[in-house]
């Protein structure tokens, strides 16, 4: 495990131009990305967001709603938008810079509470925004993964550690005793006398924690410097990695920020955009942003790719990392299948455990019980493609056709 850096480290590429920063689909282990993750659970915000945003400026051609049966929250496109055509516009004046985009949710938290506490009118003038969030206890990331039940049900050490470390985090930079930065701590904001911090309790914190880890955005400032922002309706806008239909800019003349199409879109149309291609690796979105998807093709989560590991870069799919030689293939297919006798249920197990108690769980546990089952149901889909694979690959052995071929080899 890395230094805490790494665990709020941001992901994906941001392209800078003259005066337009873009913020690009693309891949790297590091730099920026987009990273927020609407609530699913969470209903559409109230009329207020738009009359606000309308007031202070913005353009908007989505509405928030359902976007399947399942009645999942996401954006629709309002009318008839062709690639290249603006989506969405808001100014800077209905933005929220939250710190340096390396910082960890806690030390952003810090800097939320203290622009609140500093100026109330500020923060009173952006009450349809606040009302436009999850609430408390609808939203979950590594930043509040306390619960050591919740860890457990990761099937996965690793995954639960590092959830740990970051909840710990959390706790502790509330309590004042961790920080990456002094005067980064929730202590400090007493310190200073900033009236109604003694008012803040944990629960408040942890969520702001949360928030401002997992609905914000990476973007240069006027200085150059990467800073996590707060956009509203952006952050209500659904992630998707191919087939994405819109990407994130930033007018750096003006300051604001612009979805823009990249493909026709029709009215009543779903608008989608990419946080981040990590986001394709279930067990890295689930850890950091608590959804995970089932995609055609699957991926494998990292930590299952042969040298896999949580800090992303396994971008590209899986054809990329698996092998092609026999030996390998069938080398790789046993340690597949010893994977999945190691966890302590089945797939199956997963399923009927959902499907007899789903109702009985909290929104929590159902989803990581969900993910983990995904995440067997891949790793047995890719070993049926290995098998595919085997049959026809290469081999790196000489065939051993007798004795005297064998000792040839020797
Ligand atoms: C900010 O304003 C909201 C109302 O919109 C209020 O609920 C909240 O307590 C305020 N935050 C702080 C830290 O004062
Ligand atoms: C988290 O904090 C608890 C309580 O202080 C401690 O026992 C535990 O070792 C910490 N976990 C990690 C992974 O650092
Ligand atoms: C901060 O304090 C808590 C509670 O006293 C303790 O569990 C934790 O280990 C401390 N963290 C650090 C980094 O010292």
């Amino acid at each position: 495990m890395g230094s805490k850096y790494a665990f709020a480290r941001a992901t994906a590429v941001g392209t800078v131009t003259i005066t337009f920063v873009l913020m690009l689909c693309l891949t790297s282990s590091f730099v920026l990305g987009k990273n927020a993750v609407p609530n699913h659970e969470h209903p559409t915000p109230s009329p207020d967001l738009y009359t606000w945003l309308d007031t202070l400026g913005a353009t908007v051609h989505l509405v928030v709603g359902p976007v399947n049966e399942a009645g999942l929250r996401g954006t629709v496109a309002t009318k008839d938008i062709a690639s290249g055509e603006l989506i969405l516009q808001i100014p800077n004046s209905a933005t929220i810079d939250v710190g340096d985009y390396s910082l960890p949710g806690a030390e952003l938290a810090v800097h939320l509470f203290r622009r609140q506490l500093t100026d109330p009118k500020w923060n009173a003038s952006f009450e349809p925004y606040w009302k436009s969030l999850p609430e408390s206890g609808s939203l979950h990331s590594k930043e509040v993964f306390e619960n050591p039940k919740h860890r457990e049900l990761l099937q996965n050490e690793y995954l639960a550690a590092y959830a740990e470390v970051n909840a710990n985090w959390t706790r502790d930079v509330f309590a004042g005793n961790a920080s990456l930065e002094p005067g980064k701590m929730f202590p400090s904001l007493l310190a200073e006398k900033l009236s109604g911090a003694d008012k803040v309790t944990f629960e408040e914190f942890k969520h702001a924690a949360s928030l401002t880890a997992t609905y914000s955005f990476v973007f240069p400032n006027k200085e150059g410097q990467y800073m996590r922002v707060m956009l509203p309706l952006f952050d209500l806008i659904n992630h998707k990695g191919e087939g994405a239909n819109s990407y994130v800019g930033k007018d750096s003349t003006t300051g604001s920020y612009h979805l823009i199409a990249s493909k026709d879109i029709k009215e009543g149309e779903e608008v989608t955009h990419c946080y981040n291609w990590d986001n394709e690796r279930n067990d890295y979105a689930l850890i950091n942003y608590f959804f995970f998807q089932t995609l055609d093709p699957p991926r494998l989560c990292a930590l299952d790719l042969p040298d896999g590991n949580l800090d992303g870069g396994f971008t590209e799919p899986d054809d990329r990392y698996l092998p092609h030689e026999k030996g390998a293939i069938q080398e790789l297919i046993s340690q597949f299948e010893a994977r999945l006798t190691t966890f302590p249920t089945t797939e199956e197990e997963d399923e009927k455990m959902l499907a007899k108690e789903g109702s009985k769980l909290d929104w929590i546990s159902h989803r990581i019980i969900d993910f983990r089952r995904e995440r067997k149901r891949v790793i047995r889909l890719t070993i049926e493609r290995l098998r595919e694979r085997e049959k026809t690959a290469y081999s790196l052995l000489p065939p051993s056709t007798g004795a005297d071929a064998s000792k040839e080899e020797l």
